[in-house]
């Protein structure tokens, strides 16, 4: 039996202690590009190349609206409540199902270590199995073994070691040795904010 075809996914603003999660826009090419040029990041990430130029920031800006438009996927910008540029990026990238969606995330290295990308991610989470429709029954993360800040991200919002995989780094053009986190809606705890 075929699945119904997905609906195209409203656009919405999360917000969090600390930050507002909303969908890309043009001003929002400057610190993509500055960014996801930078390796430390790219080479943690899979489908990022490098160097990383203002016409990939323009056509992944594109690329968030199509996955929007086709209930694929859900990208959103991490900007401060206080105001100010974006510092990072996260987001979910469905199945043709729409019930299994992958996480990915970037956070500014200048701002790392300050909890942004484990409370994104927290915030992310709740989105994808409460207040989204359809609500997703598995996210998964891939990420490098050589990545503990990433790891760590998943694993203080619950998510679970499940596999080991390799994961391709399109800006470095080598494979590693990854593991691959997932979490269930299904016996989620829905606490705090
Ligand atoms: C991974 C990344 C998003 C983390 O962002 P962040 O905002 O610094 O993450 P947080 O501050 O929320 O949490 C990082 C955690 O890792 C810990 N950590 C940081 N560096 C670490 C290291 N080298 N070893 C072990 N733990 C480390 C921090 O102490 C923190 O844990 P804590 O909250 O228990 O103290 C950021 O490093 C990044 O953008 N990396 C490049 C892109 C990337 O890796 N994306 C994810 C791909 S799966």
């Amino acid at each position: 039996m075929s699945e119904a075809p997905l609906k195209p996914i409203p656009s919405i603003e999360i917000v969090t202690d600390r930050l507002v999660l909303r969908p890309m826009c043009e001003a929002d090419i400057a610190v993509t590009v500055e960014t996801l040029g930078n390796l430390e990041v790219s080479s943690r990430l899979a489908r990022v190349p490098h160097p990383y130029t203002e016409s990939d920031a323009r056509w992944w800006l594109e690329e968030t609206r199509r996955g929007r438009a086709r209930g694929l996927s859900e990208h959103f910008m991490l900007v401060p409540r206080t105001g100010g540029a974006a510092i990072g990026a996260i987001g979910l990238h469905g199945d043709d199902g729409g019930r299994r969606a992958e996480v990915g995330y970037w956070i500014v290295q200048t701002q790392w270590s300050r909890g942004y990308a484990r409370e994104a991610l927290a915030a992310l989470v709740r989105h994808a199995f409460s207040t989204r429709s359809p609500t997703i029954s598995i996210l998964e993360a891939k990420v490098h073994e050589s990545n503990p800040a990433s790891i760590r991200v998943l694993e203080a919002c619950g998510f679970l070691d499940v596999d080991a995989v390799v994961c391709t780094s399109l800006a470095t053009g080598t494979n590693s040795s990854a593991r691959r986190f997932e979490l269930r809606r299904e016996g989620f705890e829905f606490t705090g904010s």
